[in-house]
């Protein structure tokens, strides 16, 4: 007998891989329709990136994939032009979209979503908030700084080991504190699963539900945002009010002379 033993797996290991190879390629299929290739040959041929390297992360409403331009890389958020990703934007920034733009349907409100993300990015680097740099954007595409190394891309802080949870309050504060005074910005979604943490730094992402701190809702949704994250300091043995980690950051001002 040959010694095919190394290049065959086992007859039910190797269903599994077909049964894998054929999900990753009907989630690629589904993400990739036509318009979204166009639009992702448009941003190569603009240079943005050359060719996208794997999927970091992808699900229901869209996926985020890592790209190289040259020796370097950039990460790639595709939003899915589907009903599920449309359900998930919420009602008041999905007002202002309105507002913005005369949007008539699914796609139009997808792309106008994601131009919001890229503008708002650009509005966090101005104010120096830890977050990625925004490099372009074409319809449901959108073409930002890779946070990550060579190994991967960084992990999301609720899956980091933190020792010195008081230090990461801190830095928490000044951080959001900066998107609150410089930015003018309220997350509105913020918690460890949409922070990353990168050489020892918190990175924001995921911000394309950001509200001007002007907006009516914008202390509420700063004290979703901060209340999360002090639920998550407390199970790091770190305690700390909500509200004062509102005021820390400027939101216990929000709403002030807002209703005159
Ligand atoms: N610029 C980036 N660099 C590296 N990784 C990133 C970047 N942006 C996003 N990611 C990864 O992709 C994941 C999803 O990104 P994001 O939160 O922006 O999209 P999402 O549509 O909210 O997806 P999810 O519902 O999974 O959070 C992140 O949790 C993170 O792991
Ligand atoms: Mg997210």
């Amino acid at each position: 007998m040959p010694r095919t033993v190394d290049l065959v797996s086992p007859r039910r290991e190797r269903f599994e891989d077909r049964r894998k190879e054929l999900d990753q390629r009907k989630l690629l299929d589904e993400f990739f329709d036509h318009g979204t290739l166009l639009a992702v040959s448009r941003l190569v041929n603009q240079g943005l990136f050359d060719l996208l390297d794997h999927p970091i992360s992808s699900g229901k409403e869209g996926g985020v994939f890592r790209a190289s331009k040259g020796s370097e890389f950039r990460a790639v958020k595709i939003y899915r032009i589907s009903n599920t990703t449309f359900r998930r934007l919420p009602a008041y920034a999905l007002e202002e979209l309105r507002r913005e733009a005369s949007v008539r349907n699914f796609g139009g409100l997808i792309f106008a979503w994601t131009r919001r993300e890229h503008t708002i990015l650009g509005r966090l680097q101005d104010a120096g908030v830890r977050a990625p740099r925004p490099f372009g954007h074409w319809r449901n595409v959108l073409v930002m700084e890779y946070i990550g190394n060579a190994e991967g891309a960084a992990p999301r802080l609720k899956d980091v080991p933190i020792d010195a949870p008081a230090a990461l309050y801190e830095e928490l504060v000044a951080e959001f504190g900066r998107m609150v005074r410089d930015a003018k910005l309220v997350h509105g979604d913020l918690s460890p699963y949409n922070t990353l943490y990168h050489d020892g730094h918190v990175v924001i992402i995921d911000v394309a539900q950001a509200i001007a701190t002007d907006h009516p809702e914008a202390r509420r949704l700063l004290e979703r945002d901060v209340t999360n994250f002090a639920r998550f300091l407390g199970r790091l043995g770190y305690e700390v009010e909500p509200a004062d980690f509102l005021a820390a950051v400027g939101g216990d001002r929000l709403g002030e002379g807002t209703e005159t």
